[in-house]
């Protein structure tokens, strides 16, 4: 029997200096897809995978997230007194139930396996999922519930996976793969940004996890990896030697709102999905590119 995974990590204190000048005074995971901000999309990913508690690891200049994922008073009292009912049941229709989010502070952004090691104490001894917040993953079922599927055959620590072109491989972290089972490979090695031509296969770690409690052990270490930062993909390294790890091939695509370009995509991939939108702003863009 598998341990059920209720609880999500959402990582949101990095300083996204990938996108200045725009997160000067605004989080990344705030800029917005659409009509709702980037971190929507993937607490709706976690909850279509049944989590449960919403974990999110802060910093400074980031407490909008924690007001977007509030009731806003004055505002609900102003549309009731307008009835503006649409708006009313929008706003409601994400707000979590009450209790069921956390937020705690990453004082100083140290890196990704730091961030989520100060998640420790709340998540407590239970496996749990991680979902890198700029990361939005576009599929049919969501991305975690894919993995969820895979995790309740295997048990483990499960990772999701996607093929990039080989010249590419060494801008990310690489898993090697080995034994198949239903949708899931076994995973014989991690590499993160491995030199051009040595990956032992081009499948990348795409932005989701689902980890034992142990990982907390190996993070605890607090080494320094690439970059000088603390990184997961280290800690997880350390654990491959106690516990198993699988790969899930995540089935959709994948737009990092990190970056510029993957952020412009993302905005047109999901207006024209959109079907309010979709026959005017495919107009507009055939427009723009003539
Ligand atoms: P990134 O390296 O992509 O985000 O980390 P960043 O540091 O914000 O962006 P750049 O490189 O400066 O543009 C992946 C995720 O991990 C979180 C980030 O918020 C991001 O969602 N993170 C990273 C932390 O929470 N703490 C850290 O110390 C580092």
């Amino acid at each position: 029997m598998t341990k059920t995974i209720r609880k999500a990590v959402f990582p949101v204190a990095g300083l996204g200096t990938r996108f200045l000048p725009a997160t000067k005074a605004i989080p990344k995971e705030m800029l917005t897809v659409v009509d709702r901000p980037v971190i929507q999309y993937i607490v709706d990913e976690a909850k279509e995978a049944g989590i449960e508690h919403f974990i999110f690891v802060t910093g400074r200049n980031k407490q909008v997230i924690e007001d977007h994922f509030d009731m806003a008073y004055e505002l609900e009292d102003t549309l009731r007194g307008r009835n503006k009912t649409a708006e009313l049941e929008l706003l409601k229709s994400f707000l979590p139930a009450a209790g069921t989010t956390s937020f705690t502070r990453q004082q100083a952004p140290l890196g990704l396996g730091h961030a989520v090691w100060c998640a420790r104490e709340i998540i407590g001894d239970e496996p749990f999922a991680v979902l890198l917040p700029d990361m939005i993953m576009k599929s049919e079922t969501g991305c975690l519930a894919q993995m969820m599927e895979v995790y309740r055959e295997t048990g483990g620590n499960i990772i999701a996976v996607e093929e990039v072109d080989p010249s590419v491989t060494h801008q990310y972290g690489i898993v090697g793969v080995g034994e198949r089972r239903g949708n899931a490979f076994g995973i014989t090695r991690m590499v993160e940004k491995p030199p051009q031509g040595t990956a032992p296969s081009n499948y990348i770690i795409s932005g989701r996890y689902i980890l034992q409690p142990e990982i907390f052990d190996h993070l605890s270490r607090h080494e320094k990896g690439a970059g000088g930062e603390i990184q997961l993909t280290d800690a997880m390294i350390r654990l491959m030697g106690e516990q198993s790890f699988w790969a899930t091939r995540f089935d959709g695509v994948t737009y990092d709102t990190g970056t510029k370009i993957g952020f412009l995509a993302a905005n047109v991939a999901y207006g024209l999905a959109r079907k309010e939108l979709s026959e005017e702003f495919r107009t507009v863009i055939k427009g723009l590119v003539g």
